[in-house]
């Protein structure tokens, strides 16, 4: 992943209020802002028809540096790997510190395509060959509609194209 030339998935201002008892931005909060990075990338590899995606797994976090009020908290989340239900997300999260971009963490999640009720549902994918609208369940949705919004879920969406579809169901 290349943070100099991409624009991240999310770039929040971190506030007094997401302190810890050292004056350190808290663990949960970071957490929270992965999670929604990881989920928006999650979105570009589905199918516009699956409504939402739940996170099932955060499989691995590591935070490296503290990340302090005032910092840009910037995540950039990338899919690794799609299953037939599943998406692996990869994400980096960048302290941009008055212009200065510091490594501080990164984390490994994965979320489920789900339907109205909650249940899994097939990823599909957004070029796969006959996944016509009226196929999918919640066709004509706009859900999943911002794919794209972003340079990082352009690039998500390519990856999955490569490979993805290729290996959805192979679990
Ligand atoms: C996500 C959820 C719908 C999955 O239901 P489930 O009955 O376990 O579904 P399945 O066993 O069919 O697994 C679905 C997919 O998740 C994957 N999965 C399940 N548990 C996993 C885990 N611990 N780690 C990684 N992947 C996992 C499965 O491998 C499968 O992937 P695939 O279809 O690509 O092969 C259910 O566990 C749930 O509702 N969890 C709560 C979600 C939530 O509230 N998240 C927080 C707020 S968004």
């Amino acid at each position: 992943m290349n943070e100099q030339t991409m624009r991240p998935t999310t770039a929040t201002v971190m506030m007094p209020r997401d302190t810890n008892a050292m004056g350190n931005i808290f663990g949960g909060v970071i957490l929270s802002h992965i999670d929604l990075a990881g989920a928006v990338a999650a979105r570009t590899a589905c199918n516009k028809a699956v409504l939402r995606v739940v996170t099932v797994a955060m499989d691995k976090v590591v935070f490296k540096k503290p990340v302090l009020v005032g910092d840009v908290l910037e995540c950039y989340a990338e899919v690794v790997r799609v299953g037939k239900t599943s998406i692996t997300t990869h994400i980096e999260v960048i302290a941009d510190r008055n212009g200065r971009k510091i490594r501080v963490t990164e984390a490994d999640a994965v979320y489920v395509a789900v339907n109205a009720k909650g249940r899994p549902v097939p990823v599909g994918c957004n070029d796969q060959p006959g996944s016509k609208k009226e196929d999918q369940p919640g066709s004509g949705s706009k859900a999943g509609s911002q794919s794209g919004k972003t340079a990082g879920s352009s690039i998500q969406s390519g990856r999955v194209a490569k490979g993805g579809c290729r290996k959805s169901g192979s679990r």
